[in-house]
């Protein structure tokens, strides 16, 4: 089983990225946060900042554009081809209310012609490889046959497939019989499954609906534990002191990045919505971790969380219904 690690945006950033490489080495893969381009293909400095290749050494990393227009998409193309990257994604799966009713992300889904004529376009074009991310439609996996009919005409790297519609958000339950159609049927290109694979249970389940899989893409699970690529190949459990060191080493890599303490702060809170779920029951810790204002108060409240909170080195993510 090859595992890769989702683009989560707000968690995932660089120094994320690079510190978990570290801690955590041997992940094929990572994927960057989306980059979301003008109908120009003008992006913002904090997107590229975060593929510049000096930020991201040692880790192989796929940048991912956000965009309905062939002409942008590959104008940022470009510019990731002379940095030096091989492949960019497609993020076809996006399900923000401010970016679907623009044909963005999810909203490339909702008209497959429409799809069809950007795929032409840039693979007509593209400097690099192009692998895409995908949902199973907008408001059913009724709608994937003849998506998959669409990207069945390209020469995909890669395509990942997020087994739920745009409908069910991050929350409806994986639509794995759908996913497994599609992989049963097959494609010119390597399929990888995504969506809810927080425990061994969770993959067992996710291989026995789809036989021959290889390919996972972990998300809100790795953030929550980001050893579980080691547990879900046999290794050992995250141990707390594992924990704490890597927490503080994307503290300081912060630091050192010049990032205000404010911003380190709310970043922080945002990958504690995640990794909270290792100290299961911690709730008076949880509180004061959440409700600090100043470093010196968030970090008194995560050595409190460390010492006196409940570890469990088997919790498992559980998503918020
Ligand atoms: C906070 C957050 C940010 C995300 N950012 C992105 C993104 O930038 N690009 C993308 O393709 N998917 C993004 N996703 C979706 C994840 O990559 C993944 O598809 C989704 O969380 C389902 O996988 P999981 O159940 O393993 O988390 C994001 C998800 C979350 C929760």
């Amino acid at each position: 089983m090859n595992f890769e690690f989702a683009p989560m945006e707000g968690v995932t950033g660089y120094i994320y990225r690079r510190t978990h490489a570290r801690f955590f080495p041997g992940v094929p893969r990572y994927y960057a946060p989306f980059i979301a381009p003008d109908g120009q293909g003008r992006f913002k400095l904090g997107s590229l900042r975060d593929v510049l290749p000096e930020n991201n050494e040692g880790l192989s990393l796929v940048p991912q554009i956000l965009c309905s227009s062939a002409a942008a998409f590959l104008s940022v193309a470009q510019e990731l081809a002379a940095l030096g990257y091989d492949e960019v994604n497609l993020n076809a799966g996006c399900p923000s209310a401010t970016v679907v009713p623009k044909h963005k992300g999810a909203g490339m889904l909702s008209d497959p012609d429409e799809l069809d004529a950007f795929l032409r376009e840039v693979f007509s074009r593209a400097p690099v490889k192009i692998s895409v991310k995908t949902r199973l439609g907008l408001e059913s996996g009724e709608e994937f046959p003849r998506l998959m009919e669409v990207y069945r005409r390209y020469p995909l790297s890669r395509l990942i497939i997020h087994a739920r519609p745009r409908s069910g958000f991050y929350k409806s339950e994986p639509e794995l019989a759908t996913f497994a159609g599609a992989f049963e049927e097959g494609a010119p290109f390597p399929i990888s499954y995504n969506g809810d694979i927080f425990c061994p249970a969770d993959l067992h389940r996710v291989s026995e609906a789809a036989p021959g899989l290889e390919e996972i893409m972990l998300g809100r699970g790795a953030a929550a534990n980001p050893a579980l690529f080691r547990v879900l190949t046999g290794g050992a459990a995250l141990e707390k002191e594992e924990l704490r060191e890597f927490h503080a080493a994307l503290v300081s890599g912060m630091k050192d990045a010049g990032i205000s303490e404010h911003h380190i702060l709310s970043r922080m809170k945002e990958l504690w919505f995640y990794m909270l779920h290792m100290f299961p029951g911690s709730v008076r810790e949880a509180k004061a971790l959440n409700k600090a204002r100043a470093m010196p108060d968030y970090l008194s409240a995560v050595s409190a969380l460390f010492s006196s909170g409940y570890f469990d080195p088997n919790a498992v993510f559980i998503p918020p219904k």
